[in-house]
Order: structure tokens, then C-alpha cells, then sequence
């Protein structure tokens, strides 16, 4: 299957989560995240991260914060926004994360929401963020649940409908796949990291629930049922807080002002960072920094 980037440039995905529409499920997510994150770390990853909606869960709890996304047009807004409340160091990266610019052991923690379904080549994407995590770091990766309640209960009715116990990533639409929960625990395993939580989550997606139950109290009650629905993992969103886990630590050096660049095309180390790019010393490939957005996407 090709790799295919799924393009944000000319989609304006703010006015996706405006209004109340999808009220419920953002503060759901607030609260997961809430839960899962600890401040335990120096430096800390979004790989996804669009224009930083969950960003509250995160900011200025880690020394430094990368905001990683394909998206420019995501990066700028989110750049405006957080830059007037991000008290610690933070920066935005322009990058696929199939092929992310930072060397081995960068980040100690990193999540991933929504990212997953845009993704033809999983294990690509589960390679890379294990290269990029020290050991004994956290993960946090959201994922859309083919085997949910709704989905379960359409297949025992009609017959037609596709099968949600299959393993294998179903594709609903162009470029949106969803994922089983063993499928996902596998993958995590195979690279590296054992689950240490999994929380259900927008368990009441449902437009009659949403008419009558107020976003904020939806959420509140999601909030206490997260935990226990995250053993069946019957949520059309699912939450799972893995850690790496090998013996040894690899230290994260401490200089906040830096980060441990790599070279995409050529894997060098040694990178000159200048006002307005950085330089690969071995290919000489510029990656240009664009109103202090770091541009690392493959031309
Ligand atoms: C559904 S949005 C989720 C954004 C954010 N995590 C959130 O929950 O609000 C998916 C994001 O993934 C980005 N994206 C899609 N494919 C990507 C890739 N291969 N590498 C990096 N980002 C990608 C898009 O630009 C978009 O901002
Ligand atoms: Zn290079």
C-alpha cells in the first residue's frame, strides 16, 4: 500500500471542533488526556498535534514541548495561540511522522490523537515513534475502535454489516481507517511497549443523546465511565497509555534551548541550526525555519 499523506493545507479543521457540535467529545478527550498524562519527563512530543486543540493537557508541564504536524497551516494557528501562554520552551516542527527529524531516545513522552486513522502504514508509524522515545518513556496514542458498541450491535442485527471482530484495519472511508484493540496492543508490543492503561472514550457519540444532554455534563459522565469501559473497550475512541519497555535509561540532555535534530534524507546528526534554516553538514539539505516553524516536509 502506498504512503499517502493526508493533505490539512486546504481543509480549515478549526471549524471542524467550533460551535457545540462536537462539544462532548472534546472535552471527553480532555479528560482522558487529563487522566493518562503525568509530569513525568523533560521533554515532550504531539506527533499530529494539528493546531494544538489538546494542548491544555499539556502545556508548560515539561521542559520542552514539540507540536509536530504535516500541516503548515495547522502549525501557524497553533503557533499564534500557544505562544502567548506556553511559558516553557516550545516548538512547532512541519514533519510526516513516518520520518520524523529528531535522533534516537529524543522525547521521554509523546501522544498521538487521531493521527492513527489517517495512517495507510501503521507499523511504519509504530517503528518511528519507538526509535524516537527513550527507554521506560510513555506513550499515549488514540485510536478509532472498530469493535464498538454501535458497530457490534449493527452486525449481530443485519447481517451485512462488516465485521468488527476481524483483526485487520477496516477503511471507512477515503484515507480513515479503524483499528481493533488486539491489532493495536500487538503492534505495541512488537516494538517495544506494554499497555499500562486504556480508557473507553465518546462512549454516547450519539446524535439523540447529544439533542438532550448538555456537552458538559455528557462529558462529566463519560469522564467516570472511561476507566471501567476501557477493560471492554467498547468506546468509539480508545485511549491507551503504554510505557517503552527496555532496561536501560538513556539520559535526555538537559539544554532546553535545543533539540536533537536528524538529517530525513541522509540520517546525519550534525545539523547547524542559523536564524532562518537548519543545515545537514553530510548532504547539505536546508530545511527552512518559516516564521519559526521548522519545515522538515520532503519537497
Ligand atoms: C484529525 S487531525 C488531529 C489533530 C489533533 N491531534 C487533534 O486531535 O485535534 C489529524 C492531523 O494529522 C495530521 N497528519 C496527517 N497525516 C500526517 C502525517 N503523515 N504526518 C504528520 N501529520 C499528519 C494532519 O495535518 C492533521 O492535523
Ligand atoms: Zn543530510
Amino acid at each position: 500500500m502506498q504512503r499517502e499523506i493526508v493533505d490539512y493545507e486546504d481543509y480549515d479543521y478549526r471549524e471542524f471542533w467550533s460551535g457545540k457540535k462536537r462539544g462532548y467529545e472534546h472535552l471527553s478527550e480532555i479528560y482522558a488526556l487529563k487522566k493518562l498524562i503525568s509530569k513525568k519527563g523533560k521533554r515532550f512530543i504531539d506527533i499530529g498535534g494539528g493546531y494544538g486543540r489538546l494542548s491544555s493537557t499539556y502545556i508548560n508541564l515539561f521542559p520542552q514541548t514539540v507540536l509536530l504536524d504535516y500541516s503548515l497551516k495547522n502549525l501557524s494557528v497553533a503557533k499564534k495561540e500557544l505562544s502567548k501562554i506556553s511559558k516553557s520552551k516550545i516548538f512547532f516542527v512541519a514533519s510526516d511522522a513516518y520520518d520524523m527529524p529528531f535522533k534516537n531516545f529524543t522525547f521521554d513522552f509523546a501522544i498521538s490523537i487521531r493521527l492513527i486513522h489517517h495512517l495507510t502504514q501503521p507499523q511504519n508509524f509504530f517503528d518511528e515513534v519507538s526509535r524516537i522515545l527513550t527507554p521506560q518513556s510513555f506513550f499515549i496514542l488514540e485510536y478509532a475502535n472498530k469493535r464498538n458498541l454501535k458497530r457490534m450491535g449493527k452486525f449481530l442485527i443485519r447481517k451485512g454489516a462488516e465485521n468488527p471482530f476481524l483483526i485487520e484495519p477496516s477503511m471507512i472511508g477515503k484515507n480513515i481507517y479503524n483499528f481493533h484493540p488486539e491489532f493495536i496492543i500487538d503492534k505495541l508490543e512488537s516494538v517495544g511497549f506494554k499497555t499500562l492503561n486504556i480508557l473507553s472514550v465518546s462512549t454516547f457519540r450519539l446524535t439523540s443523546i447529544k439533542k438532550i444532554i448538555s456537552p458538559e455534563i455528557l462529558s462529566r459522565i463519560d469522564n467516570i465511565v472511561q476507566l471501567p469501559l476501557g477493560l471492554v473497550k467498547t468506546g468509539p475512541s480508545i485511549f491507551v497509555l503504554s510505557q517503552k519497555r527496555d532496561e536501560k535509561t538513556v539520559e535526555i540532555s538537559s539544554d532546553a534551548e535545543k533539540i536533537p535534530w536528524k538529517c530525513i534524507y541522509c540520517k546525519s546528526d550534525i545539523i547547524d541550526e542559523k536564524e532562518d534554516e537548519l543545515i545537514c553538514n553530510q548532504c547539505g539539505t536546508k530545511f527552512p525555519i518559516i516564521d519559526g516553524i521548522y519545515d522538515f516536509r520532503k519537497k
